[in-house]
């Protein structure tokens, strides 16, 4: 990226998941539905819930403590906070405020970003390039969802596919080569209506009528999100990589959204980007929303899947229609 100030990357990582499991012999008693059907077509074994206590912005200080440790800033240090989410913990004001508070990182700027699964990547976009500018030094970008909140539990075409969790990230000057390579955030308004949540906004206020027609719930046409999904994963990846130079064959992990393996093996395959360099983790977690880049990504870390200079593809997609993409040299 020619325009690029100076080089920015994730210094420190962190994520939460609920305590509580939903298994999908648990979902075979509330929906008509089978482990099977479940697993076959999606690839999900399990999900995280959240329990009555916790919300978008409790789990999100939790994944944010993480990073920040693991970074070796201190909360009073950020400059800024974003927080991509489609399920903040009111309205108004940002949950990032509520982190920010939360956290005591009283210097920082504080806001959401509403750009449902890649929240987090469009929040890295964002964040990026006011510390490449030299505006700000140190950022922390978190994607936080509890879907389980606006999952309609009798419809077995989406509640089999969605479960809680948050992740973060801080993002910092590092050296020459290191850091955001190439990034991609790109929107198709025009498939707004295969993903959208109608009820609460301006259009459709909260009202009895509104409840009771579930309009407070998810509603997805699965197979036009399927096929978006599996053509912006590979173009993105591919304009991003050319962004910087290089090619699947140079990527050393594929940290893709984790909506449903059948997306993440067809983009795969499309790339030619071998199995074993792919991250996927929703077979334990579902589709976490905006948490699943950052959540798949920690978890790589841990398990000593990231080494310093290893280039990382993060890839995104979601409800807009959305998609985000970023080629990430990992390293100080
Ligand atoms: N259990 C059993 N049967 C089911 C279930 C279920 N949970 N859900 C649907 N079915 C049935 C359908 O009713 C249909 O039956 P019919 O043929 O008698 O009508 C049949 O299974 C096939 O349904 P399809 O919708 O064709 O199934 P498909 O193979 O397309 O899989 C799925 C559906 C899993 C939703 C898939 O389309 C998908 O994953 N799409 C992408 C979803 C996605 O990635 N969303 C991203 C959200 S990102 C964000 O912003 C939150």
């Amino acid at each position: 990226m020619e325009k690029r100030v100076r080089p920015v990357g994730i210094t420190g990582i962190g994520a939460y998941a609920p305590e509580r499991v939903l298994s999908n012999a648990d979902l075979e008693r509330i929906v008509e539905t089978s482990d099977e059907w479940i697993v076959t077509r999606t690839g999900i074994r399990e999900r995280r819930i959240a329990g009555p206590e916790e919300t978008t912005s409790t789990m999100a200080v939790q994944a944010a403590r993480q990073a920040l440790e693991m970074a070796g800033v201190r909360p009073e240090e950020l400059d800024l906070i974003v927080v991509g989410t489609v399920t903040p913990d009111m309205v108004f004001p940002a949950t990032a405020c509520l982190v920010q508070d939360a956290l005591g990182a009283r210097r920082a700027a504080a806001m959401d970003i509403s750009a449902a699964c890649p929240g987090f990547l469009y929040g890295l976009g964002v964040a990026s390039q006011m510390v490449a500018t030299g505006l700000y030094e140190k950022a922390l970008v978190i994607g936080a969802d509890t879907l389980s909140r606006i999952t309609d539990y009798q419809d077995r075409s989406t509640c089999v596919l969605f479960g809680d969790a948050a992740g973060a990230a801080v993002l910092e000057p590092v050296s020459e080569g290191r850091g955001i390579l190439g990034l991609e955030l790109g929107a198709d308004g025009s498939g707004r209506d295969h993903l959208y949540l109608p009820g609460g906004g301006s259009k459709h206020p909260a009202s009895h009528e509104t409840v009771e027609q579930r309009l407070h719930y998810v509603k997805m046409n699965g197979k036009e999100v399927f096929k978006f999904a599996v053509r912006v994963m590979n173009e993105s990846t591919l304009r991003v990589l050319a962004q910087a130079g290089l090619t699947p064959a140079d990527v050393d992990l594929l940290v893709p959204h984790q909506a449903n393996l059948r997306i993440i093996e067809a983009a795969v395959e499309r790339l030619g980007i071998p199995w074993e360099k792919v991250v996927v983790n929703l077979d334990r977690y579902g589709n976490t929303s905006a948490a699943a880049i950052p959540l798949a990504l920690t978890e790589a870390w841990r398990a000593g899947r990231i080494r310093d200079g290893d280039l990382l593809l993060l890839v995104s997609f979601g409800a807009g229609l959305v998609w985000g993409a970023v080629a990430l040299r990992w390293g100080r």
